[in-house]
């Protein structure tokens, strides 16, 4: 790989922000990113005043400063290293964005050929890792299966282990990119019963995930164009999105100098709630219980009462105010893949397309800024495809790998990085006397 950027320290602008504290004024650096909102370096407010900032969700909190991804909620632009998703999605394949994440530009013919053949040199998995599947019940969720089998990977490599080494996190960011989809196929195999596929080497990364998923021994699996062009672009579209809860949860997990197979593991773990990467299955278990377009507008009216607790899955985002950017170039992809499998009037699939209606024109969402995100499409096109839906977010959790590796090399290369350690605000009890157990 190619060397990426060193990390620098953020240079003041000639702004500061001043905080009166008491009879006390503080003057705090004032930071200006390349775009996007500037920050105030309140790291020594601690030191100065005896105070913390306290900000529960992060909603005013930058964590790091990032050369990777740049998001604009407000806008709906969403760009890998200074280019616009879109244009991503439509030019490039998922290995050539995986290289932009990893090193900062996009690879030359030869970088790429390089690259690409190096990660299909790592897609198989120590055989011994067959064991552990079988550990697990069948009826597993496949994620739980990957939380496991992604961090039991620091069992099985132990050249790549050393973080402080260039060429082990280097090895590590191969190993991981490559495995996942063989160990993403692995656990859907294992769920149904069917023997473990082998990767390919002669196929697309998208091609031998789908190979792996649905190939058998005695029936040879010929890869769909149109549903291979799919994947490509969902993976890409969800392979980094800045500093969202699991990339921060594989920063902090390698704050510590845990191994990044390890930290991976985390990440997975964190993506697996349905505020998260989680949303996709819930939008299908959504569809299904609405059961019907006619039972929309019930299921609407309960969506805008605030006691049912029931949210419109696939809709709102912490970031996106606008159309999340993702979901459009989604939108277009999931009609390309419904008209390529004949199946434009499934229930499930014109449910989906009525309730985007409602909510688009509705005033709760329009005055909220709900919009679909990338998760209301992506359950669907993986629906057409006939991956189950414990799958989606398994799909999403191997082409999160490249951010999340990307990001953590990132950190580990940044002289700026130490150990994440949040403080608090104490609420509990006051000090009190303690009482022996007979006098309780
Ligand atoms: N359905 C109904 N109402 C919603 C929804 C929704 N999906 N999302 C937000 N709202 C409402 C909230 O109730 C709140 O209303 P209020 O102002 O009257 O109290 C308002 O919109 C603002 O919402 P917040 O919860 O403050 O927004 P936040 O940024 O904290 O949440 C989140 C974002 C978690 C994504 C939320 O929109 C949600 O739960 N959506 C459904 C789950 C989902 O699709 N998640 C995928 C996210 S994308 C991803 O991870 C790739």
């Amino acid at each position: 790989m190619a060397a990426v950027e060193k990390m620098q320290s953020p240079s003041p602008s000639k702004r500061t922000a001043t905080l009166s504290v008491g009879d006390k004024n503080v003057s705090f650096p004032i930071y200006d990113g390349v775009e996007g909102p500037s920050v105030i370096d309140i790291s020594k407010l601690y030191g100065e005043t005896g105070f913390f900032t306290y900000d529960p969700g992060f909603m005013s909190t930058a964590s790091c400063d990032s050369k990777i991804t740049f998001i604009d909620g407000d806008k709906g632009i969403l760009r890998y290293r200074g280019y616009d998703i879109d244009a991503l999605a439509e030019k490039c394949d998922f290995l050539e964005v995986a290289y932009l994440l990893l090193n900062g530009e996009l690879p030359n013919k030869k970088d790429k050929q390089s690259f690409d053949r190096t990660v299909t040199l790592h897609t198989m998995i120590h055989e011994q890792l067959h064991f552990l599947f079988r550990g697990f019940p069948r009826a597993s969720h496949p994620m739980a299966i990957m939380v496991g089998a992604a961090a039991s990977l620091s069992a099985f490599y132990h050249d790549s282990l050393d973080i402080n080494v260039a060429g082990e996190r280097e090895l590590a960011a191969y190993r991981l990119i490559a495995k996942m989809p063989t160990l993403a196929a692995m656990a859907y195999k294992y769920s149904v019963g069917m023997p473990f596929i082998y990767p390919q080497n002669d196929m697309s990364f998208a091609e031998n995930f789908l190979h792996m998923m649905f190939a058998t021994p005695c029936e040879k699996y010929k890869v769909n164009p149109v549903l291979a062009k799919a994947m490509d672009k969902i993976l890409i579209l969800h392979a980094d999105h800045e500093q969202n809860a699991s990339t921060s949860t594989v920063r902090m997990a390698g704050s510590s100098g845990a191994n990044p197979f390890a930290c991976i593991g985390a990440g997975i773990a964190s993506l697996w709630g349905p505020a998260h990467g989680g949303a996709n299955e819930a939008v299908i278990n959504m569809l299904k219980e609405i059961g019907d377009v006619s039972k929309i507008p019930d299921f609407i009216k309960k969506v805008k009462d605030k006691q049912s607790g029931i949210k419109l899955m696939g809709f709102g985002h912490r970031v996106y105010k606008n159309y999340d950017p993702r979901a459009t170039v989604l939108r277009k992809t999931c009609q390309e893949v419904l008209a390529e499998l004949g199946k434009i009037d499934e229930p499930l699939l014109k449910m989906a397309v009525e309730l985007e209606r409602i909510a688009l024109s509705d005033e709760y969402f329009v005055e909220r800024k709900l919009y679909p995100n990338v998760d209301f499409y992506s359950g669907i096109i993986y629906r057409a495809m006939g991956i189950p839906s414990k799958m989606f977010t398994v799909l999403f959790a191997v082409a999160r790998t490249v951010g999340w590796v990307a990001q953590w090399k990132e950190m580990m290369e940044d002289p700026k990085t130490k150990i994440g350690r949040p403080r608090q605000l104490f609420t509990g009890s006051a000090p009190r006397a303690f009482v022996p157990l007979e006098k309780r």
